[in-house]
């Protein structure tokens, strides 16, 4: 298969040319310097060009809070560019893979969100990635939309300048407090195993429709940031808080564990978060 990967300097974009790299596969990488999804007539033709099998649409506005200042911009790449990337694709014959995201929920629910589970966003992010979801399902059959959940990966996420696990690491060497919220609940997500996810579900072929793709089990914020000290049995100095205490411009979700009936039925399994998380610390050098 020829596959194009939008946003491949991104965090997922990353990981996702790393495991498509020396596979029989061939992949063409596409920054946003090489590409600009909000372009219909010039993302049109660059991918005409390539004459991709598939295209894996990692390009996104994921700056939760600023969005809600600037919705257009978050709608412009989130919704429109979504739409546009879908378009193109219809008109190529190509197959789309989308991410999406938690976010689309409302967080009202007490136990993880399955794939049938019903969207209700609360905030701009959310609402633009969940109108991105509506306009691919309603462009091209041949889609998958995969979410995902709280993604750390080795890059550091380009649009909001690094992740989690990093902050944590610098904010404890730096002997600053911590204080992280331990009633926000979610399934941490190391972007090399939702990247190793997407391509069993291209590769596989696997039913088009929308899939749920996190690493199992889920956690508080607190209790992340408490794990991640402990396994590096790292000294800092942290204390829990309560999400009413943030002062952050946009509403989240305050239950957003993600899990998938539908991965499950064709016998794929993602690995529990404090497993991957050990990985990622063994990848970027932390741990032996
Ligand atoms: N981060 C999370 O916790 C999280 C959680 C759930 C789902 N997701 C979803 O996962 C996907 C990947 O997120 P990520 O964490 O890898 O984010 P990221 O590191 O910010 O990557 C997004 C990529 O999109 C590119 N981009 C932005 N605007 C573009 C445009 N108009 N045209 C083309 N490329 C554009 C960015 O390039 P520049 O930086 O050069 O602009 C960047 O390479 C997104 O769909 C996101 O919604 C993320």
């Amino acid at each position: 298969m020829k596959i194009i990967i939008i946003g491949a300097n991104g965090q997922l974009g990353y990981d996702l040319v790393r495991v498509f790299e020396n596979t029989e596969d061939e992949i063409a990488p596409l920054t946003h310097a090489d590409i600009d999804v909000t372009d219909l007539r010039s993302a049109s033709e660059t991918l005409r060009n390539i004459e991709p099998d598939a295209v894996i649409n990692c390009a996104a506005y994921v700056r939760v809070d600023d969005a809600e200042d600037f919705p257009e911009r978050a709608f412009a790449v989130n919704a429109l560019g979504a739409r546009n990337i879908a378009r193109i694709c219809r008109d190529l014959n190509s197959i789309l893979a989308h991410i999406s995201t938690d976010y689309i929920f409302d967080g009202r629910k007490k136990e993880p969100y399955t794939e049938e589970d019903t969207p209700n966003p609360l905030n701009v992010y959310g609402n633009s990635k969940l109108a991105g979801e509506y306009f691919v399902r309603n462009t091209l059959e041949e889609h998958y939309i995969i979410r995902s959940s709280s993604l750390f990966g080795a890059s550091g996420a380009s649009g909001k300048g690094g992740n989690f696990v990093e902050t944590m690491i610098k904010k404890a060497r730096n002997g600053e407090e911590i204080k992280v919220v331990d009633d926000m609940i979610m399934s941490p997500t190391h972007t090399r195993d939702l990247a190793g996810m997407i391509k069993k579900i291209l590769i596989k072929k696997l039913p088009f429709g929308i899939y749920h793709a996190a690493n199992q089990g889920q956690c508080s914020w607190y209790e992340f940031a408490k794990t991640i000290f402990e396994t590096l049995e790292m000294e800092a100095n942290l204390s829990p808080t309560k999400t009413s205490r943030l002062q952050s411009k946009a509403r989240r979700p305050i239950y957003s564990p993600l899990v998938s009936i539908k991965l499950e039925k064709h016998g794929l399994e993602m690995k529990n978060w404090k497993e991957a998380l050990t990985d990622y610390l063994v990848e970027k050098g932390y741990l032996k």
